[in-house]
């Protein structure tokens, strides 16, 4: 809290206890300390603007409430990172992947950073109905009401051709990005409804808008799904008190994009060349998508990292910046 804060929290509290008499308090206080009325009146009137606007913040500014907001997947990655930064935002989270011991790891890295009154773990895999719906139940028994609801969960692929594909990987994408992400809104939209009012959010990806990527067919389907998702959620949404958007949140450097080099070391060098024009850091992309999410009010809204003004910049600027996001 800084100093403006607790200030004017007096003043309020003095504007609460003494009601009418406050307006005279404060003017006797100045005239005391002052010669001159009319800079005491204009003092009056600052501090009173000043209040006004406290007061505004905390009644109609979301951020002065805890917002809860459960993300899929954040036991690592842009998930975690999500968390982390809504953390930073007074936010409670609820954190979760597949395993108890990955939830376990994940709430100890953020509680050792944060208030751990304000992070709930639970197990769910997004790829089962009944799982989803527990991790809602269990975000809503924990913190009440659930402000946002983010379906970040998702796996990559190895790049390959379509039907070079191991079979059981090829269900797992589609399974994962698509099904996982069906599963999210199921139970998310109709929690939301109960409450009266949410946001949900989907994770773009490589294909959403359509572009095809040689090699990532498979993972850039299920993107062109979710994407597709999206936009009749929003339609189905339109005229009830909900949100729904999606977040873009450019290239970022995590599993799901090393695990495609694990077998391939020499492509890796290559790639990372790429990567360091385009790419980023989870904690330099988390930051800013939190900040965007917490302050849409917009349906249908899509937060974009990587817009093609960035990328342009980056590629224009890339014979002066060396950039180097792996050291
Ligand atoms: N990285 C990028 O450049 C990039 C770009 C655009 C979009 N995205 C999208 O951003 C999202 C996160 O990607 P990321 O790069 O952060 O990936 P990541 O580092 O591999 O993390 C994936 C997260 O999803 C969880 N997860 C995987 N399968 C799951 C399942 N069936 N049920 C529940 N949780 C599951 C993992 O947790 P456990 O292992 O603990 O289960 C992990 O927390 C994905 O939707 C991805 O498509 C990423």
């Amino acid at each position: 809290m800084s100093f403006l804060h607790l200030f004017l929290g007096l003043i309020s509290s003095l504007r609460v206890l003494c009601g009418t008499e406050y307006s005279i308090i404060i003017l006797r206080f100045c005239q005391g300390m002052l010669v001159d009325r009319l800079i005491c009146v204009s003092i009056f009137l600052c501090v009173d603007c000043l209040l006004c606007v406290y007061l505004g913040n905390i009644l109609f500014n979301p951020r002065e409430t805890m917002k809860v907001i459960v993300i899929t997947g954040s036991t690592r990655g842009i998930g975690y990172g999500l968390a982390d930064s809504f953390l930073d935002h007074d936010c409670a989270v609820i954190v979760s992947g597949r395993t108890q011991e990955s939830v376990d790891a994940a709430m100890t890295r953020l509680g050792a950073r944060h208030d751990r009154e304000r992070i709930h773990g639970w197990p769910c895999d997004v790829c089962d109905y009944g799982q989803v719906q527990a991790l809602w139940d269990a975000a809503q028994a924990r913190f009440g009401s659930i402000g946002i609801w983010i379906n970040n969960a998702g796996v990559g692929q190895s790049q390959t051709r379509i039907w070079e594909q191991v079979p059981d990987d090829a269900r797992i994408i589609i399974a994962t990005n698509v099904i996982g992400t069906v599963n999210g809104i199921m139970v998310a939209i109709p929690g939301m409804l109960q409450q009266g009012s949410g946001a949900l959010y989907n994770m773009f990806g490589a294909g959403s808008d359509g572009f095809r990527i040689p090699g990532l067919a498979l993972y850039s389907t299920s993107k062109r799904a979710v994407s597709y998702l999206t936009k009749a959620l929003v339609r189905e949404v339109r005229d009830l008190p909900l949100i729904v958007g999606a977040i873009s949140p450019g290239m970022v450097i995590t599993d799901l994009i090393t695990n495609q080099y694990t077998d391939r070391p020499q492509d890796w060098e290559r790639a990372k060349r790429i990567f360091n024009l385009i790419a980023d850091r989870v904690e330099t992309v988390t930051p800013w998508l939190a900040e965007r999410i917490l302050h849409n009010r917009k349906n249908g809204a899509t937060i974009s990292w990587l817009t093609p003004t960035r990328a342009l910049g980056r590629f224009l600027l890339s014979p002066f910046r060396k950039r180097d996001i792996f050291s």
